[in-house]
Protein backbone atom coordinates (compact mmCIF):
# COMPACT_ATOMS: atom_id res chain seq x y z
CA UNK A 1 0.00 0.00 0.00
CA UNK A 2 1.02 3.22 -1.08
CA UNK A 3 1.33 6.73 1.53
CA UNK A 4 -1.96 7.88 1.51
CA UNK A 5 -2.77 11.73 2.09
CA UNK A 6 -4.58 11.85 5.51
CA UNK A 7 -4.34 15.92 5.84
CA UNK A 8 -1.90 18.65 4.20
CA UNK A 9 1.66 17.77 5.15
CA UNK A 10 0.07 14.58 7.13
CA UNK A 11 0.28 10.79 5.53
CA UNK A 12 -0.23 7.25 6.39
CA UNK A 13 2.97 5.92 5.75
CA UNK A 14 2.27 1.77 7.59
CA UNK A 15 2.13 -1.31 6.42
CA UNK A 16 -0.99 -3.60 5.98
CA UNK A 17 -0.48 -7.34 7.08
CA UNK A 18 -3.37 -9.33 5.17
CA UNK A 19 -2.13 -12.70 6.12
CA UNK A 20 -1.17 -12.95 9.90
CA UNK A 21 -3.25 -14.98 11.53
CA UNK A 22 -2.03 -14.90 15.34
CA UNK A 23 -0.94 -12.16 17.47
CA UNK A 24 1.51 -12.99 20.64
CA UNK A 25 1.30 -16.29 19.69
CA UNK A 26 -2.08 -16.30 21.30
CA UNK A 27 -4.71 -14.34 19.55
CA UNK A 28 -6.21 -15.37 16.51
CA UNK A 29 -6.17 -12.62 13.61
CA UNK A 30 -9.37 -13.67 11.59
CA UNK A 31 -9.31 -10.76 9.30
CA UNK A 32 -5.17 -10.12 9.52
CA UNK A 33 -3.98 -6.25 10.81
CA UNK A 34 -2.13 -3.11 10.00
CA UNK A 35 0.64 -1.30 11.71
CA UNK A 36 -0.23 2.51 11.02
CA UNK A 37 2.87 5.15 11.26
CA UNK A 38 2.15 8.53 10.36
CA UNK A 39 4.30 11.06 8.98
CA UNK A 40 4.22 14.86 9.55
CA UNK A 41 5.90 17.27 7.53
CA UNK A 42 5.85 20.43 8.89
CA UNK A 43 7.59 24.04 8.21
CA UNK A 44 10.89 23.25 10.13
CA UNK A 45 10.82 19.71 11.75
CA UNK A 46 9.63 16.24 10.41
CA UNK A 47 8.08 14.08 12.47
CA UNK A 48 6.86 10.11 12.64
CA UNK A 49 4.40 8.68 14.85
CA UNK A 50 4.90 5.23 15.89
CA UNK A 51 6.75 2.71 13.13
CA UNK A 52 5.77 -0.59 12.04
CA UNK A 53 6.06 -4.33 12.87
CA UNK A 54 9.64 -5.61 12.32
CA UNK A 55 8.50 -8.34 9.50
CA UNK A 56 7.20 -5.02 7.10
CA UNK A 57 10.19 -2.54 7.75
CA UNK A 58 10.59 -3.08 4.11
CA UNK A 59 7.24 -1.38 3.42
CA UNK A 60 7.74 1.65 5.78
CA UNK A 61 11.00 2.73 4.32
CA UNK A 62 9.59 2.51 0.72
CA UNK A 63 7.02 4.40 1.83
CA UNK A 64 9.20 7.05 3.73
CA UNK A 65 11.17 6.61 0.30
CA UNK A 66 7.84 7.48 -2.19
CA UNK A 67 7.56 10.80 -0.14
CA UNK A 68 10.94 11.63 -0.34
CA UNK A 69 11.85 12.00 3.21
CA UNK A 70 15.51 12.43 3.42
CA UNK A 71 15.42 13.62 7.26
CA UNK A 72 13.41 12.94 10.08
CA UNK A 73 13.84 14.70 13.47
CA UNK A 74 11.34 13.01 15.69
CA UNK A 75 9.74 9.60 15.71
CA UNK A 76 7.14 9.17 18.66
CA UNK A 77 6.64 5.79 20.35
CA UNK A 78 3.28 6.11 21.69
CA UNK A 79 4.24 2.39 22.63
CA UNK A 80 7.17 0.08 23.29
CA UNK A 81 5.48 -2.96 21.55
CA UNK A 82 7.35 -4.16 19.30
CA UNK A 83 4.67 -4.15 16.61
CA UNK A 84 5.02 -0.49 16.64
CA UNK A 85 8.84 0.28 18.06
CA UNK A 86 10.21 -2.47 16.10
CA UNK A 87 11.24 -0.44 13.26
CA UNK A 88 13.13 2.25 15.44
CA UNK A 89 16.31 0.56 15.35
CA UNK A 90 16.39 0.86 10.80
CA UNK A 91 14.93 4.11 11.25
CA UNK A 92 17.62 5.95 14.05
CA UNK A 93 20.05 4.14 11.08
CA UNK A 94 18.53 5.46 8.57
CA UNK A 95 17.72 9.04 9.78
CA UNK A 96 21.08 9.73 11.88
CA UNK A 97 19.75 13.38 13.32
CA UNK A 98 15.97 11.71 14.48
CA UNK A 99 15.20 11.37 18.22
CA UNK A 100 12.65 8.99 19.63
CA UNK A 101 10.08 10.72 21.71
CA UNK A 102 8.29 8.56 24.33
CA UNK A 103 7.52 8.87 28.02
CA UNK A 104 10.20 8.35 30.84
CA UNK A 105 8.65 4.64 31.63
CA UNK A 106 8.62 4.21 27.46
CA UNK A 107 12.10 5.47 27.23
CA UNK A 108 13.28 2.22 29.86
CA UNK A 109 11.39 -0.31 28.03
CA UNK A 110 12.82 0.80 24.40
CA UNK A 111 16.19 0.25 25.94
CA UNK A 112 15.19 -2.36 27.56
CA UNK A 113 13.50 -4.38 24.79
CA UNK A 114 15.00 -3.18 21.76
CA UNK A 115 18.18 -2.16 23.12
CA UNK A 116 17.67 2.20 21.75
CA UNK A 117 20.80 4.23 23.01
CA UNK A 118 19.27 6.41 26.09
CA UNK A 119 20.84 9.53 24.13
CA UNK A 120 18.67 9.06 21.21
CA UNK A 121 15.32 9.24 23.59
CA UNK A 122 14.04 12.32 24.38
CA UNK A 123 11.56 11.85 27.20
CA UNK A 124 8.40 14.38 27.70
CA UNK A 125 5.74 14.50 30.33
CA UNK A 126 2.08 14.23 30.36
CA UNK A 127 0.48 17.21 28.25
CA UNK A 128 3.66 18.27 27.42
CA UNK A 129 3.87 19.95 23.71
CA UNK A 130 6.52 20.09 20.71
CA UNK A 131 6.32 22.52 18.05
CA UNK A 132 7.45 21.37 14.40
CA UNK A 133 6.85 24.89 13.10
CA UNK A 134 3.63 25.60 11.51
CA UNK A 135 2.31 21.93 13.17
CA UNK A 136 1.88 21.54 17.31
CA UNK A 137 2.10 17.79 18.95
CA UNK A 138 1.01 17.41 22.78
CA UNK A 139 1.33 14.56 24.16
CA UNK A 140 -1.15 12.70 26.64
CA UNK A 141 -0.14 10.06 29.31
CA UNK A 142 -2.40 7.71 29.23
CA UNK A 143 -0.98 4.87 30.83
CA UNK A 144 -1.99 1.15 30.92
CA UNK A 145 -3.39 0.91 27.54
CA UNK A 146 -2.44 -1.51 27.71
CA UNK A 147 1.02 -1.02 28.63
CA UNK A 148 2.21 1.22 31.71
CA UNK A 149 4.45 3.15 29.30
CA UNK A 150 1.35 4.61 26.89
CA UNK A 151 0.90 8.03 25.39
CA UNK A 152 -1.78 9.52 23.11
CA UNK A 153 -0.55 12.09 20.79
CA UNK A 154 -2.36 14.86 19.70
CA UNK A 155 -1.71 17.14 16.62
CA UNK A 156 -3.35 20.22 17.38
CA UNK A 157 -3.36 22.39 14.05
CA UNK A 158 -5.34 19.62 12.69
CA UNK A 159 -7.28 18.11 15.53
CA UNK A 160 -6.17 14.44 14.90
CA UNK A 161 -5.25 11.92 18.29
CA UNK A 162 -2.92 9.34 17.39
CA UNK A 163 -3.77 6.60 19.58
CA UNK A 164 -1.69 3.67 18.99
CA UNK A 165 -3.82 0.80 20.67
CA UNK A 166 -6.48 2.44 21.63
CA UNK A 167 -9.12 2.06 19.64
CA UNK A 168 -7.76 0.01 17.52
CA UNK A 169 -8.77 -3.06 15.26
CA UNK A 170 -6.73 -6.08 13.97
CA UNK A 171 -8.33 -5.86 10.74
CA UNK A 172 -6.62 -5.60 7.17
CA UNK A 173 -8.01 -3.52 4.90
CA UNK A 174 -7.96 -1.12 1.47
CA UNK A 175 -10.01 1.57 3.29
CA UNK A 176 -8.30 4.61 4.49
CA UNK A 177 -11.05 5.36 6.33
CA UNK A 178 -13.97 3.49 8.37
CA UNK A 179 -16.29 2.74 5.55
CA UNK A 180 -17.76 -0.05 6.32
CA UNK A 181 -18.98 0.25 10.33
CA UNK A 182 -20.37 -2.98 11.33
CA UNK A 183 -17.27 -4.96 10.28
CA UNK A 184 -14.96 -2.45 12.15
CA UNK A 185 -17.55 -2.51 15.05
CA UNK A 186 -16.62 -6.20 15.23
CA UNK A 187 -13.12 -5.92 14.80
CA UNK A 188 -12.82 -3.15 17.50
CA UNK A 189 -14.67 -4.98 20.08
CA UNK A 190 -12.47 -8.04 19.48
CA UNK A 191 -9.60 -5.97 19.55
CA UNK A 192 -11.19 -4.05 22.79
CA UNK A 193 -12.36 -7.72 24.58
CA UNK A 194 -8.81 -9.35 24.12
CA UNK A 195 -6.46 -6.19 24.68
CA UNK A 196 -8.06 -3.47 26.52
CA UNK A 197 -10.38 -5.38 28.53
CA UNK A 198 -8.68 -5.99 31.68
CA UNK A 199 -7.85 -2.53 32.29
CA UNK A 200 -11.18 -1.31 31.88
CA UNK A 201 -11.20 1.00 35.22
CA UNK A 202 -8.20 2.84 33.57
CA UNK A 203 -9.58 3.14 30.15
CA UNK A 204 -11.97 5.41 31.99
CA UNK A 205 -9.59 7.62 33.27
CA UNK A 206 -7.83 8.01 30.06
CA UNK A 207 -11.85 8.37 27.85
CA UNK A 208 -12.15 11.48 30.80
CA UNK A 209 -8.67 12.59 30.14
CA UNK A 210 -9.43 13.50 26.16
CA UNK A 211 -13.35 14.07 26.87
CA UNK A 212 -12.47 17.83 26.13
CA UNK A 213 -10.12 17.75 22.93
CA UNK A 214 -11.06 18.88 19.70
CA UNK A 215 -11.03 15.70 17.82
CA UNK A 216 -11.49 15.52 14.14
CA UNK A 217 -9.85 12.22 13.19
CA UNK A 218 -8.59 9.51 15.80
CA UNK A 219 -6.00 7.44 13.86
CA UNK A 220 -5.06 4.33 15.89
CA UNK A 221 -1.97 2.03 14.82
CA UNK A 222 -3.88 -0.79 13.75
CA UNK A 223 -7.27 -0.63 11.78
CA UNK A 224 -8.85 1.98 9.96
CA UNK A 225 -8.52 5.67 10.45
CA UNK A 226 -11.90 7.22 12.21
CA UNK A 227 -13.24 10.49 10.73
CA UNK A 228 -16.08 10.26 12.46
CA UNK A 229 -14.66 9.57 16.22
CA UNK A 230 -17.48 9.54 17.91
CA UNK A 231 -18.10 5.97 16.60
CA UNK A 232 -15.62 4.60 18.28
CA UNK A 233 -15.59 6.63 21.27
CA UNK A 234 -19.61 6.13 21.85
CA UNK A 235 -18.38 2.29 21.41
CA UNK A 236 -15.62 2.36 24.42
CA UNK A 237 -18.20 4.46 26.26
CA UNK A 238 -20.77 1.47 26.00
CA UNK A 239 -18.44 -1.09 26.57
CA UNK A 240 -16.22 0.60 29.32
CA UNK A 241 -19.39 1.64 31.17
CA UNK A 242 -22.68 0.15 30.55
CA UNK A 243 -23.97 -2.48 32.50
CA UNK A 244 -24.05 -5.89 31.24
CA UNK A 245 -26.67 -7.37 29.16
CA UNK A 246 -29.37 -10.20 29.99
CA UNK A 247 -27.16 -12.77 28.56
CA UNK A 248 -24.98 -15.65 29.52
CA UNK A 249 -22.51 -16.56 27.58
CA UNK A 250 -21.73 -20.72 27.59
CA UNK A 251 -18.19 -21.87 27.21
CA UNK A 252 -18.36 -25.76 27.45
CA UNK A 253 -16.80 -29.01 26.18
CA UNK A 254 -18.44 -32.49 25.88
CA UNK A 255 -16.28 -35.76 25.45
CA UNK A 256 -18.96 -38.35 24.93
CA UNK A 257 -21.96 -36.39 24.87
CA UNK A 258 -23.18 -36.11 28.29
CA UNK A 259 -22.51 -32.53 29.08
CA UNK A 260 -23.51 -31.66 25.29
CA UNK A 261 -27.27 -33.29 26.19
CA UNK A 262 -27.39 -30.68 29.72
CA UNK A 263 -25.87 -27.83 27.66
CA UNK A 264 -29.04 -27.86 25.01
CA UNK A 265 -31.21 -28.48 26.97
CA UNK A 266 -29.99 -25.66 29.65
CA UNK A 267 -29.83 -23.28 26.65
CA UNK A 268 -33.78 -23.96 25.63
CA UNK A 269 -34.46 -23.75 29.41
CA UNK A 270 -32.75 -19.86 29.53
CA UNK A 271 -33.96 -19.28 26.02
CA UNK A 272 -37.66 -19.97 27.52
CA UNK A 273 -37.24 -17.36 30.08
CA UNK A 274 -36.39 -14.78 28.17
CA UNK A 275 -32.71 -14.92 28.37
CA UNK A 276 -30.46 -14.23 25.44
CA UNK A 277 -27.82 -17.16 25.27
CA UNK A 278 -24.20 -17.42 23.60
CA UNK A 279 -22.88 -21.01 23.84
CA UNK A 280 -19.20 -22.05 22.27
CA UNK A 281 -17.93 -25.18 22.05
CA UNK A 282 -14.29 -25.25 22.91
CA UNK A 283 -13.27 -27.63 20.77
CA UNK A 284 -14.16 -25.75 18.08
CA UNK A 285 -14.53 -22.14 18.83
CA UNK A 286 -12.48 -19.17 17.78
CA UNK A 287 -11.56 -17.93 21.26
CA UNK A 288 -11.71 -14.48 19.87
CA UNK A 289 -15.64 -14.69 20.11
CA UNK A 290 -16.55 -15.91 23.37
CA UNK A 291 -14.02 -13.08 24.45
CA UNK A 292 -16.20 -10.27 22.78
CA UNK A 293 -19.31 -12.38 24.07
CA UNK A 294 -17.73 -11.31 27.79
CA UNK A 295 -17.94 -7.68 26.98
CA UNK A 296 -21.33 -7.26 27.87
CA UNK A 297 -22.74 -10.15 29.36
CA UNK A 298 -23.87 -10.43 32.74
CA UNK A 299 -23.32 -14.59 33.51
CA UNK A 300 -20.92 -16.86 32.65
CA UNK A 301 -21.85 -20.66 32.90
CA UNK A 302 -19.09 -23.01 31.97
CA UNK A 303 -19.79 -26.71 31.28
CA UNK A 304 -17.22 -29.06 31.83
CA UNK A 305 -16.69 -32.94 31.26
CA UNK A 306 -14.07 -34.51 34.14
CA UNK A 307 -10.73 -35.28 33.33
CA UNK A 308 -8.60 -36.61 35.57
CA UNK A 309 -10.43 -35.22 38.49
CA UNK A 310 -10.67 -31.83 37.37
CA UNK A 311 -12.22 -29.98 34.38
CA UNK A 312 -11.61 -30.57 30.55
CA UNK A 313 -7.89 -28.70 29.54
CA UNK A 314 -9.65 -26.50 27.05
CA UNK A 315 -11.75 -25.25 29.95
CA UNK A 316 -9.32 -24.52 32.10
CA UNK A 317 -7.72 -22.58 29.39
CA UNK A 318 -11.10 -20.82 28.50
CA UNK A 319 -11.83 -20.36 32.22
CA UNK A 320 -8.32 -18.60 32.30
CA UNK A 321 -9.17 -16.19 29.81
CA UNK A 322 -12.23 -15.17 31.27
CA UNK A 323 -10.66 -14.34 34.43
CA UNK A 324 -7.57 -12.49 33.24
CA UNK A 325 -9.58 -10.49 30.85
CA UNK A 326 -12.09 -9.42 33.74
CA UNK A 327 -15.31 -8.68 32.30
CA UNK A 328 -18.48 -6.94 33.91
CA UNK A 329 -19.73 -10.40 34.76
CA UNK A 330 -21.88 -10.65 38.34
CA UNK A 331 -23.08 -14.20 38.12
CA UNK A 332 -21.32 -17.76 37.02
CA UNK A 333 -22.33 -21.39 37.51
CA UNK A 334 -20.67 -24.75 36.62
CA UNK A 335 -22.48 -27.93 34.40
CA UNK A 336 -21.00 -30.62 33.78
CA UNK A 337 -20.91 -34.35 34.12
CA UNK A 338 -18.07 -36.74 35.78
CA UNK A 339 -17.78 -40.67 35.82
CA UNK A 340 -16.97 -41.71 39.07
CA UNK A 341 -16.09 -38.71 41.44
CA UNK A 342 -14.19 -35.30 40.44
CA UNK A 343 -13.76 -31.69 41.58
CA UNK A 344 -14.33 -29.57 38.86
CA UNK A 345 -16.51 -26.77 40.74
CA UNK A 346 -13.56 -26.31 43.33
CA UNK A 347 -11.04 -25.86 40.48
CA UNK A 348 -13.24 -23.64 38.50
CA UNK A 349 -14.33 -21.57 40.99
CA UNK A 350 -10.22 -21.09 42.19
CA UNK A 351 -9.68 -19.83 39.07
CA UNK A 352 -12.30 -16.97 39.22
CA UNK A 353 -10.84 -14.86 41.63
CA UNK A 354 -10.11 -11.29 39.63
CA UNK A 355 -13.91 -11.40 38.94
CA UNK A 356 -16.47 -10.06 40.95
CA UNK A 357 -19.03 -12.54 40.68
CA UNK A 358 -21.71 -14.32 43.00
CA UNK A 359 -21.12 -18.18 42.27
CA UNK A 360 -24.77 -19.99 41.76
CA UNK A 361 -25.47 -23.36 42.93
CA UNK A 362 -24.13 -25.61 39.90
CA UNK A 363 -25.25 -28.77 38.40
CA UNK A 364 -23.00 -31.81 38.21
CA UNK A 365 -23.79 -35.01 37.62
CA UNK A 366 -22.80 -38.57 37.45
CA UNK A 367 -23.00 -40.40 34.05
CA UNK A 368 -26.14 -38.98 30.98
CA UNK A 369 -28.53 -36.58 32.20
CA UNK A 370 -31.53 -38.18 33.81
CA UNK A 371 -35.05 -36.65 35.29
CA UNK A 372 -34.01 -35.18 38.41
CA UNK A 373 -30.57 -33.64 36.60
CA UNK A 374 -33.15 -31.89 34.08
CA UNK A 375 -34.91 -30.55 36.95
CA UNK A 376 -31.65 -29.32 38.88
CA UNK A 377 -31.18 -27.51 35.28
CA UNK A 378 -34.40 -25.73 35.35
CA UNK A 379 -33.58 -24.97 38.88
CA UNK A 380 -30.34 -23.13 38.02
CA UNK A 381 -32.42 -21.37 34.73
CA UNK A 382 -34.90 -19.92 37.02
CA UNK A 383 -32.35 -18.67 39.49
CA UNK A 384 -30.62 -16.75 36.42
CA UNK A 385 -33.41 -15.37 35.54
CA UNK A 386 -34.46 -14.08 39.20
CA UNK A 387 -31.03 -12.60 39.84
CA UNK A 388 -31.45 -10.61 36.49
CA UNK A 389 -34.58 -9.40 37.40
CA UNK A 390 -33.46 -8.34 40.62
CA UNK A 391 -30.13 -6.13 39.21
CA UNK A 392 -32.47 -4.90 36.43
CA UNK A 393 -31.18 -6.29 33.42
CA UNK A 394 -34.10 -7.76 31.76
CA UNK A 395 -34.09 -4.93 29.49
CA UNK A 396 -30.29 -4.58 28.76
FE1 LIG B 1 -0.23 -3.07 18.93
FE2 LIG B 1 0.41 -3.30 22.24
O1 LIG B 1 0.81 -3.34 20.44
Amino acid sequence: MKPRKLKTNVYWVGAVDWDRRLFDELIPLPDGTSYNAYLIKSSEKTAMIDTVDPTKTDMLIDNLDQLHVENIDYVVANHAEQDHSGTLSQMLKLYPNAKVVATPKCKNLLMDLLLIPENKIVTVEDRETLSLGDKTLEFIHAPWVHWPETMLTYLREDRMLFTCDLFGSHLATSDLYVTDEATVYEAAKRYYAEIMMPFRMVIQKNLEKIRDLQIEIIAPSHGPVYDKPEFIIEAYRDWVYAPPKNMVVLPYISMHGSTRKMVEYFVSALVERGINVKQFDLAKTDIGKLAIALVDTATIVIGSPTVLTGPHPNVVYAVYLANALRPKLKFASVIGSYGWGGRIVERIAGMLSNLKVELLEPVVIRGFPKEDDFKALDRLADEILNKHKEHDLMES
